[in-house]
């Protein structure tokens, strides 16, 4: 018989097939057991008819605990109660492994314990769901980058240097130097911009968050296009292309895993171009009406970044914040000095942050100024610097944290779920 996953199905309706799970769940009712089998692509039930009780299936069927591995074969049959549209007539069972005591039962467990069994935990259908929406998010994020003639080049992650300050900074030995893990590809990013036009890389990205929150993970997945020759305005217009592309391609492919989370689409189909822009100071000022404490050069807290994004229906743009506030790259505003053509863009229903980027200086003498202010070792970042001597252009760039997005997307509480295995302050395990 031929082995054939359950999400294709529906094209061997009244074939004998074969499956390749686990048991997800079991119940029987008089002379007939159900069961409900899992293969990583869906789930199936299968039903056990006999009239006699001593059938050898009935055997196996009570032997079968949750979890356990097995084969079953038996005929597809259209049902339209079942859920997923087909059943499976049993005929034979071979069961692989009995899994026994499986921690995670059908009751409910605290996230501590969840998280200690994280590598388990993944099988849950809410968590299932996350990750397969996750997979189509990174999809439609390279089909989107491709499409445009965006070229992909890969960062590395051990570096010499710092992108987004040091006080996040994993260092580690490199030989007889130092290393640290990347917080951005953004610098080598410029580099290859400057080789193919427009560029993106996307990876894993490092940061020794020290606070606890429900947005930060210490090792989270970005995508980072940058682009010669492109303004502020270019950057926020491809970052709003990008953002309603995917959230569009999700609502397309990904109903059956938002309908299992109970995520409310309405708010998603309301993410259409043009998105509401702000400038710092005007977003200071809505912030500051709603008793925000918050003053001038600050950034933006979670709390006040929930409060901006209540205000609209739609991501929200955020433009020119202080310099001060910001990298050591930022190209200040000709007009006002003290800010930063720079964009931070807040998903809606109060997810904050889930892009930064903005216009890089391409001015030698200006960055190499900033550098020194920054008290960066001017040495790391020579090769940075030839990029402003040889043909330096003005240009843009920006970054997108897939997990954020995800846990908008997803309307999740809490990052952790967002990636299979979360790096978080207290965890490392599994
Ligand atoms: O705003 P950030 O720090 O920008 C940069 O790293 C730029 N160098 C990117 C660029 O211009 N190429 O980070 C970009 C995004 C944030 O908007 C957020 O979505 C995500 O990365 N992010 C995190 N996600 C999870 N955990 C963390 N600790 C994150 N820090 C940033
Ligand atoms: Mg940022």
């Amino acid at each position: 018989m031929k082995w054939v996953y359950i999400e294709e199905i529906s094209e061997y309706q009244d074939q004998d097939i074969e499956l390749r799970g686990w048991l997800f769940n079991k119940r029987s009712g008089g002379k007939i057991r159900f069961l409900l089998v899992r293969d990583g692509t869906g789930i199936i039930q299968g039903t056990i008819f006999n009239p006699q009780e001593e059938s050898p299936l009935f055997k196996q069927f009570d032997e079968l605990t949750q979890e356990s591995s097995l084969i079953v074969r038996g005929k597809v049959k259209e049902d339209k109660r079942a859920p997923g549209g087909y059943e499976l007539e049993i005929k034979e069972i071979e069961i692989i492994q009995i899994a026994k005591d499986y921690p995670i039962t059908p009751k409910s467990h605290g996230v501590p314990f969840l998280m200690e069994h994280r590598h388990l935990w993944l099988r849950s259908q809410k968590q299932h769901a996350i990750l397969q929406i996750r997979a189509e998010l990174i999809k439609a994020i390279r089909d989107f980058f491709d499409g445009r003639g965006f070229r992909l080049m890969d960062t590395p992650i051990l570096t010499p240097s710092a992108c987004e300050g040091t006080t996040t900074l994993f260092e580690t030995e490199y030989f007889d130097q130092k290393a640290y893990l990347s917080q951005s590809g953004q610098l080598y990013n410029e580099a290859t911009a400057a080789a193919f036009g427009k560029v993106y890389c996307f990876g894993p990205t490092f940061r020794a968050e020290k606070s606890k929150t429900r947005r930060h993970l210490i090792e989270f997945w970005m995508v980072e296009p940058e682009v010669a020759f492109a303004l502020l305005d270019d950057i926020i217009k491809l970052g709003e292309d990008l953002v309603v592309f995917i959230v569009e391609r999700v609502l397309e492919e990904r109903k059956k895993e938002l309908d299992i989370l109970e995520r409310d689409t309405k708010p998603l189909e309301k993410v259409k171009k043009p998105f509401p822009r702000l400038t710092y100071e005007e977003a200071l000022q809505k912030i500051k009406k709603k008793g925000s404490k918050m003053e001038w050069g600050d950034d933006f807290g979670a709390p006040d970044e929930t409060m901006i994004s209540e205000f609209f229906d739609k991501p929200v743009n955020i433009t020119h914040f202080p310099l001060s506030a910001k990298a050591f790259y930022m190209e200040p505003d000709p007009k006002r000095p003290d800010l930063a053509l720079c964009v931070d863009m807040l998903a809606s229903e109060g997810y904050g942050e889930i892009i930064g980027g903005g216009q890089r200086i391409h001015d030698l003498s200006l960055l190499e100024k900033r550098i020194k202010e920054h008290q960066l070792p001017k040495e790391a970042y020579k090769w940075y610097l030839d990029l402003r001597k040889y043909g330096s252009t003005p240009h843009s760039g920006f970054g997108l944290g897939i997990e954020r997005t995800l846990s908008w997307l997803c309307k999740i509480k809490h990052i952790r779920e967002t990636i299979p295995f979360p790096r978080l302050l207290y965890r490392i395990y599994p």
